[in-house]
């Protein structure tokens, strides 16, 4: 959120670019940037895979994987010539000589001098001895730059590190102490896509813009905090990563997405749109995350699986039939938990997180229910008595719904639900951008707004490792316990009836 000035000239190098990554949201993100001239005039793109492919190899497989997206061949071609590649085991650091070589040479190419962004888009077991070797290498020319007599005269190296981080307090401790050995955490750049979708940014704006919210934003008028991120699609070809140790909507999902979302609707103001006075305020939610307690799991957390089902008149078969799942796993494709933030402003607030994979539609809300009027007045007028609400539509259908009790027409006096409705893409005649796009030009920009802070990747863990530890304590076995295509478990449904609320589930 820093004034966007110029772009320094720079070497974006991608390791693990033969993943999947890389083709479907790097590639298309940084041609996004291109586009719309908002790339550094001197750059290059460097991938580095173990698999052998030449420049022009490389640069087809890019292309063939989203034609549509280049369509503008004069554009894609001018891009592409931005491209190369280059084999290499990054976790060997016999292969690092030659890598440094190729980089050399395409950094004059290219005149990118120094600056340098590596991103690890690899499977996390790659991350570490990655970090160690760039190091080992002396790929992180500046040192200390805070030493420096003049800091932006140096050339920068950062990192971004995908997601999973770790996949408990103790590993992610870990992997942000082998990257400070390296690295200072300004140059770290902890990537969570969410944070760089439009409505979660517009969150912020909404809040601090805006007289109108804020004074309502807290415990004295909101009743409860529903956050979900549902997808329709099973996990496809992710079967044997996803059934594995960082996998689950709890780890996947909740621990990461949903957690950051919920710092940015409840953080305080910041005293400025700096990165670290943003960071500074969501950090005070991570730590005011209330750890449940192990024994208190089963009351406040639900895990589901999908068997059979359909969607839209698709089969879908079940989880445990997807290729690399153990036919009886008790992997969480929908996880759904109460949690508090203790605080001023969020005492005895509860806020229920969701997220699950073949459900019945794909969506990504916000929802506040706020509390009901303190003298109800028109009690025997409406059918039925609705909370006032604002729901904030992260994806798809990207806006801001605000629904609230309206008269309806004629002599008699009768009551019904109204909704204002700020819809993205009518308003701006624009789709939003592609949150990649928008972390991308942040980081070459170095502003970490949008970035993880390893105090709230630390906190995150902790407030979900108890439920974590219940489950693989507990098995379940009513798994699968709900159809694909449908709103996830009943006991989801029962945790909410509890307190005599219920689930938005958009039709
Ligand atoms: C990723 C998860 O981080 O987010 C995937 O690993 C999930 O499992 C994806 O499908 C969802 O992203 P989006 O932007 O489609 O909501």
């Amino acid at each position: 959120m820093e004034n966007k000035d110029q772009l320094h000239p720079c070497m974006i190098v991608i390791f693990g670019a033969s993943g999947d990554l890389t083709k479907r949201k790097l590639i298309p993100a940084l041609f996004d940037l291109y586009t719309r001239k908002q790339m550094p005039e001197h750059f290059a793109v460097v991938g580095v895979s173990r698999t052998e492919f030449s420049d022009d190899d490389f640069r087809q497989k890019l292309f063939d994987f989203k034609p549509d997206n280049y369509s503008d061949s004069a554009s894609w071609n001018a891009f592409a010539k931005h491209i190369h590649y280059h084999a290499a085991d990054s976790t060997k650091i016999g292969d690092y000589a030659q890598m440094k070589q190729r980089f050399k040479a395409l950094a004059d190419e290219h005149q990118t001098g120094e600056n340098a962004l590596y991103y690890l888009s690899m499977a996390p077991q790659f991350f570490e001895p990655t970090i160690n070797n760039i190091s080992a290498a002396e790929m992180v020319t500046e040192g200390k730059r805070y030493c420096s007599l003049d800091r932006k005269q140096k050339p920068w190296q950062r990192i971004v590190v995908e997601k999973p981080f770790g996949s408990d307090p103790k590993s992610a401790t870990h992997l942000n102490s082998v990257l400070a050995n390296v690295f200072e955490e300004t140059e770290i750049y902890r990537i969570d896509h969410y944070l760089g979708k439009e409505l979660v940014q517009n969150l912020m704006v909404l809040r601090f813009a805006n007289a109108i919210f804020e004074p309502i934003w807290n415990q004295s008028y909101i009743d409860h905090v529903q956050i979900t991120a549902s997808e329709t699609v099973g996990v496809e070809s992710r079967g044997a990563y996803y059934d594995g140790p960082t996998g689950g909507a709890m780890r996947d999902m909740v621990q990461s997405h949903l957690l950051q979302v919920l710092s940015v609707m409840a953080m305080e103001p910041p005293v400025s749109l700096k990165a670290e006075d943003i960071r500074t305020e969501k950090i005070k939610i991570f730590k005011a995350m209330r750890v449940p307690k192990y024994d208190d799991v089963p009351n406040i957390a639900v895990r589901g699986q999908y068997g059979d089902g359909q969607l839209a008149g698709k089969v879908i078969k079940a989880y445990r039939d997807t290729e690399g799942v153990d036919p009886e796993s008790q992997c969480d494709t929908y996880a759904a938990m109460k949690m508090y933030v203790d605080t001023w402003r969020w005492g005895g607030v509860p806020f229920y997180l969701r997220s699950g994979k073949a459900m019945a539609k794909k969506i990504t809300n916000i929802v506040l229910y706020f509390k009901p009027t303190p003298h109800i007045l028109f009690r025997d007028m409406a059918k039925q008595r609705k909370a006032n609400q604002i729901v904030i539509n992260v994806q798809p259908d990207e806006g801001i719904r605000i629904r609230f009790e309206g008269k309806v027409p004629g002599h008699r006096l009768a009551v019904k639900d109204v909704e204002l409705d700020f819809d993205y893409v009518k308003q701006w005649n624009a789709q939003p951008p592609d949150g990649y796009s928008t972390l991308l030009y942040d980081v070459m920009l170095g502003d970490q707004t949008l970035f993880k802070h390893r105090d709230e990747i630390e906190c995150a863990w902790h407030a979900v490792q108890p439920v974590l530890d219940y489950w693989n304590d507990n098995p379940q076995f009513d798994l699968p316990n709900y159809a694909a295509g449908t709103w996830g478990p009943s006991a989801a449904d029962i945790l909410m009836a509890q307190s005599n609320r219920y689930w938005h589930n958009p039709k």
